[in-house]
Order: C-alpha cells, then structure tokens, then sequence
C-alpha cells in the first residue's frame, strides 16, 4: 500500500453509550494511557455528538483523531436536527462513520442515503467510514458476498475520490456487533478480499491500494484483536464495547 497511512486504524464507536461526564474522563484516561504506548497505531475517538465540542478540545496538540457517527448530506439549509459535514470539519473532526447497521436498522438509512452522505464527508475533506456487512439472515441464505459487494457498489459507484482523499471500509458483519463473539479472522479476511475486488470494479487498483482502508468491526476485544490486524491481515478495527473501558481499551492497544 504505497501511499496510504499503515499505521493500524483503530476507531472507537462509543455510540449513545456514555454521559458527557463519562466521555470525558474516558478520554483523559485513554489520552494519559495512549502517551505510553509506542505502538503503530492510529487511534480516532467517535463520542456522542453534544461531547465533540468537549473531546475536540482535550484532544487539541495530541496524536489521537476525533471522529463522528454520523452526517447529513447536505452543507447547510432547511434540515431541522441533522448535523453539517461542515460543521464537523470545523469541530475537528477527521473520521466519520457513514451506514452503520444500527442507522440502517433502525433509523431505516438507505443505500442512496448513503452514499450522498459519503460523497458530502469526502467533498469537506473528511474521511468515511463505510460500514457494510451481511445479516444473520442473509448468511444463512449464502448471501454474504453478494450483500456485501451489493452495499459497496450501491455506496460508492459514481464516487469520485480526489487526490488526497481517504476512505475506510468497516467490514461489520451485523449478527456479530455487541454479541461478545466475533467471526472467524479468516472470514474477514475472505470478505475483505470481496470487498478489494468490488472496489477495484470502481476505482483503479492504484487508487483502491493508496487511498482506501479495509477494516474489521463486530466484539473486537483484547483476546482477538492480535488476530485481525498486523502484517497481511486487516487495516484496522472498529471498536464498539470493548472501547468503552479505559483499562481494556488500553490492554487491547498495548497489543498494537
Ligand atoms: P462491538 O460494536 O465492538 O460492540 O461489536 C462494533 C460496532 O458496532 O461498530
């Protein structure tokens, strides 16, 4: 991967998750944690979004990014409650995370949804973070490459990434999120490998190997990270409960 960042991607999702006070006091424990280890990894925190302010400000002159859970696709005008990509630039955010299940589920999001909101982050100079992956459904029904290269497609196609641009891809296989068992590393790895192809069907592989990440996300934790990322495996992780908690959250990054 020539030009693109290979340094460990490791993105926190702390969802609806923690108070204000709470992600604060997470973040200066993780940040006093995070200034001992010399691993090769690069950490971005996704708090709730009233903590950004808060977050952005404690992690100004450190290495550790800040990121968002979501976007709207629109820089500004009549859309009571979302949340300007531009907005979030000025916040300092570099991450944010577009299609997640859990929005797709319950906030019913859409593939076109999507991928407006994934066009709007890239055109602020911000970094999606697309998650795709199959339900347990669809698995049963042999279906996860076909769901898998489907989202990629239906996300990306018609998308233009510039220089200088940067994409993540978070390979979350839904049944697993929050289930305390992830899949297989080898099974991401195959599904990686579907995801690299159905991108190289849109971009150019130059572009696909410099430009964008493919990571793994579902009850990722101290016990398996090590299998997931490093030399041949993934380009980072997604990290919903086990991040939660200063001192495993640390325990899992000393692994880096
Ligand atoms: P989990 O969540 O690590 O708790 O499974 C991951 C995610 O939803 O991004």
């Amino acid at each position: 991967m020539p030009n693109l960042n290979s340094k460990i991607l490791v993105l926190a999702n702390w969802k609806v998750n923690l108070s204000l006070a709470e992600t604060l006091a997470l973040v200066k424990k993780l940040l006093t944690g995070v200034a001992k280890l010399k691993g090769n990894f690069e950490l971005g925190l996704c708090p709730t979004f009233p903590a950004l302010p808060g977050v952005a400000k404690l992690l100004q002159k450190k290495k550790v990014l800040l990121g968002a859970q979501n976007v709207f696709w629109k820089p500004n005008g009549p859309y009571t409650g979302e949340i300007s990509p531009s907005v979030l630039r000025e916040l300092g955010v570099k991450y944010v995370i577009v299609g997640h299940s859990e929005r797709r589920q319950y906030l019913k999001e859409t593939d076109i949804m999507i991928r407006q909101k994934i066009a709007a982050t890239l055109a602020e100079g911000l970094t999606p973070v697309l998650c795709v992956g199959e339900t347990f459904a669809e698995r049963q029904a042999g279906q996860k490459d076909i769901v898998v290269a489907r989202q990629i497609s239906a996300a990306l196609t018609g998308i233009t990434l510039s220089p200088g641009h940067e994409l993540v891809i978070a390979y979350e296989p839904v049944w697993v999120i929050g289930s305390g068992r992830a899949v297989a590393p080898e099974e991401a790895f195959y599904i990686a490998r579907v995801i690299r192809q159905s991108l190289i069907d849109i971009f150019s592989t130059r572009m696909v190997d410099s430009q964008i990440k493919i990571i793994y996300g579902g009850s990722v934790n101290t016990s398996n990270i090590a299998s997931f990322v490093g030399r041949g495996k993934l380009g980072g992780v997604l990290v919903g409960g086990a991040s939660l908690e200063a001192k495993s959250f640390l325990a899992l990054l000393k692994q880096l």
